[in-house]
């Protein structure tokens, strides 16, 4: 339609069906009886006529599911306006890609980019119109469950990742063949709760938010993302869902989003417990006046934005706005001509867990994993040797691969390490042992009681295998936390592995020195003993699908690992919140002045204990000093910084160049290191190549002291390396 159009359908629309479009409920309302559902049913309580007005749907999918579906709704519509289908499609549809917090470790938005038009294709063959992604929440605080979701701690990384996430979903027209609307979520800083506790208040400065939270969803919006969706936080005590200046200030203000804003699941009816609104009909107005188009999940718009606007208590132009961008949306995606747009049960058939996704979920996979630790270049393992080979484990032969955000119809399609290994060595014997279980039989985990095994099991579970390591050359173990210890409503105060399997680990590295570790996980964890009793380590977060033969690939050479972490590591969760770009502080703890009155602690390293970047290769790598065209620039120029990059080792590899830029001194303290490119480059052995990097003016802008943005002359190092701590550098003067 064209936009006279859409402004004339709105006009003859009556307000209980405007106000309709800008409700969402999940599918069971309309009788679906296999909805997801990502949250609570709080008090929604509405009749038939009253769902029929609903103008989108979440938490269900089916090419014919939809278009029935879709049938009705149209025909249940006074103007038969069609349906927007949304689910959280975050980390694949059916075909499940590694973690987002794992993707941002490859360093490769090309690749977030390629996952997402695959799950853009799986989930518009299935009938969706929307993904409840890219979540952009940069994530300091490993304690927080839903770091999982984000591409990590650096701003410029996120914002990478999500631009190209946005390009991968909703290609360059929403209405093209498998694209689907993105939605950057949570708006804003929802990954900085105090303490890391789910839900609860951030504590921010405006300057701090202004220089490091805004910069991911900024990505997005320049992307052209066409939704966003507020967070269940309140911002220094106001909650986002009822922020007008967070919502119409800065988002569609000073960011330029001119999209759909949809509150996040019940958001607008927690306006209430949040202490912000009185009651429901409160908690219309300030939402609506916030700028939320769709209340997701509750009734309050339902019930009660018709008596505010009879009662003149809020304007019915604003309706007319929201209900104009949720109409404009439904007409980028071709709705009113196509109210079916892909769904397609051939196209399913055809599509979904196809062999090329299945292959570019495991390069995707191998891409994330980062080496931690590798001594004596134990990794990668000769197949030849299989047979003195011991794999053991709670993951060893595991289907549950997946993120907490990821929705396989069935687990059965996901191959075990056990089975993938064992097709990779055919003819030869791993020996395979359970080795504990994730948890005792009984414990709870988030409200859930756990299966496994009882003490006694579990004492004998260990036992074989420490048995079985005795008699083993090479022991992988493959441990870690479960799928759902992180995700939503997922905080942790401790960042370790079960005791069980800590105990299955010293106790078979009393008997086997070669122990090489394999950790499935949704967030940095304490690795400081795991490390100790291991000989190598591979952080394989959570790999989807293919994960199993990206692992199997990876430990026996065929693939190589390529990981760099965009999320520091501490040393322990007491560290947290924790990141890289920190401030050196007036008393800075140097080599020289290790100890005394000094930032940090007494009793820990206070730096992280993996930093962001971090990550280990099958070869090795030097990298020259750092060489500049000019030492000065000026607004008007540019410098180029460039190394020589050699590969030293005696295999193949990739190295991802990192190059940050420190601001010496500023109108407020800068950090001491910022990320501001990275290049992955692979080298064969010997060989050398210069790497360069282009550095501009608007790379050294900042928030000032009067929160202007902008460069200030003066000194700038810049340092080109293998990780965050890397001090390959030298200086340059802004003039
Ligand atoms: C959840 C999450 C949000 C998700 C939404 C819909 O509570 O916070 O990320 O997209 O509800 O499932």
């Amino acid at each position: 339609m064209e936009r006279e159009q859409l402004q004339a359908l709105l006009a003859d629309m009556s307000l209980e069906e405007k106000i309709g479009q800008m409700v969402q409920l999940n599918a069971s309302f309309l009788g679906n009886n296999d909805t997801l559902i990502t949250g609570p049913m709080g008090t929604v309580s509405v009749d038939a006529d009253e769902v029929k007005l609903c103008g989108t749907i979440l938490g269900t999918a089916g090419a014919d599911k939809l278009k029935e579906l879709q049938k009705q709704a149209m025909e249940g519509q006074p103007h038969h306006i069609p349906m927007l289908f949304m689910m959280d499609v975050i980390n694949g549809f059916q075909t499940i890609f590694p973690i987002p917090l794992a993707q941002g470790c490859s360093f490769e938005p090309e690749l977030a980019k390629q996952g997402a038009q695959i799950a853009a294709k799986e989930a518009a063959a299935a009938g969706l119109h929307v993904t409840f992604t890219p979540m952009l929440d940069l994530t300091r605080d490993a304690r927080w469950g839903r770091v999982m979701e984000s591409p990590g701690e650096d701003p410029y990384l996120n914002s990478c990742f999500a631009k190209a996430m946005v390009e991968g979903f909703q290609g360059s027209s929403l209405s093209e063949k498998g694209r689907i609307s993105a939605c950057l979520k949570h708006f804003a800083a929802y990954g900085y709760p105090e303490g890391g506790r789910e839900y609860d208040n951030v504590e921010l400065s405006e300057r701090t938010f202004r220089q490091d939270y805004l910069t991911g969803y900024q990505g997005a919006v320049d992307a052209n993302c066409r939704m966003a969706m507020t967070s269940f936080n309140s911002l220094n005590r106001v909650p986002s869902t009822a922020n007008r200046w967070l919502m119409r200030d800065v988002l569609r203000g000073e960011m330029g989003f001119d999209g759909v804003l949809i509150s996040d699941y019940a958001a607008v009816e927690e306006l209430i417990p949040h202490g912000i609104a009185a009651d429901k009909r409160e908690a219309a107005k300030l939402a609506l006046e916030a700028g939320v188009d769709i209340d997701m999940m509750s009734d309050v718009y339902l019930h009660y934005l018709k008596d505010a606007v009879e009662a003149k208590e809020v304007d019915e132009a604003l309706i007319d706005e929201a209900v104009m961008r949720i109409l404009t949306l439904k007409n980028d995606l071709g709705l009113f001509e196509n109210p079916d747009k892909d769904a397609s049960a051939e196209d399913e058939k055809a599509l979904i867990l196809c062999d090329a996704h299945r292959q570019a979920a495991c390069e995707a996979a191998v891409k994330t994993f980062v080496l931690l630790k590798n001594e004596a270049q134990i990794l990668p393992l000769a197949k030849e040797e299989a047979d003195g080979l011991l794999v053991s484990g709670p993951y060893a032969d595991s289907r549950l691969l997946c993120g907490s955000w990821s929705f396989p119809s069935t687990y059965d399609n996901i191959p075990t390490i056990r089975e993938r290994m064992t097709e990779a060595v055919s003819g030869q014997k791993i020996t395979f042992t359970e080795g504990c279980s994730l948890f005792y039989d009984g414990e709870i985990v988030k409200d859930h009681t756990m299966e496994g095994m009882n003490p006694e099991q579990m004492e004998a579970a260990i036992a074989e295998t420490v048995e079985a390591a005795k008699k083993a050359k090479n022991v992988v173990l493959c441990l870690g936390e479960y799928y759902t210890q992180t995700g939503e409503g997922s905080s942790r105060t401790s960042l370790q592995i079960s005791q069980n399997q800590m105990e299955l680990l010293r106790r078979v590295s009393e008997v086997n020195e070669n122990v090489i570790t394999v950790i499935f996980s949704g967030r940095p964890l304490e690795m400081t003993e795991i490390e100790a009793l291991s000989k190598a380590v591979l952080y394989v977060w959570m790999p989807g699908t293919e994960g199993a033969k990206a692992i199997t690939d990876v430990l026996f050479g065929e693939k190589e690992p390529t990981g760099r972490l965009s999320m520091s590591f501490p040393h322990r969760a007491a560290q947290e919140p924790l990141y890289y770009s920190r401030f050196q502080g007036g008393r800075p703890r140097t080599p020289q002045e290790p100890r005394g009155f000094r930032i940090g602690y007494i009793d820990i390293e206070y730096r992280p204990y993996h930093s962001f970047g971090y990550g280990l290769s099958y070869s090795t790598f030097n990298y020259s000093p750092v060489s500049l065209d000019s030492s000065e620039m000026t607004a008007n120029s540019r410098i180029t910084a460039k190394v020589t990059l050699t590969n030293t080792g005696n295999r193949r590899a990739t190295e991802t160049v990192q190059m940050y830029l420190r601001d010496v001194s500023g109108s407020v303290i800068r950090p001491m290191r910022e990320l501001k490119g990275f290049e992955k480059v692979t080298l064969d052995p010997g060989e050398s190549r210069d790497i360069s990097f282009v550095i501009e003016e608007p790379m050294l802008r900042f928030v000032r002291m009067d929160m202007s943005v902008g460069s200030e002359p003066g000194r700038f190092e810049v340092f080109i390396g293998a990780d965050s701590t890397t001090e390959n550098g030298t200086a340059f003067v802004l003039k």
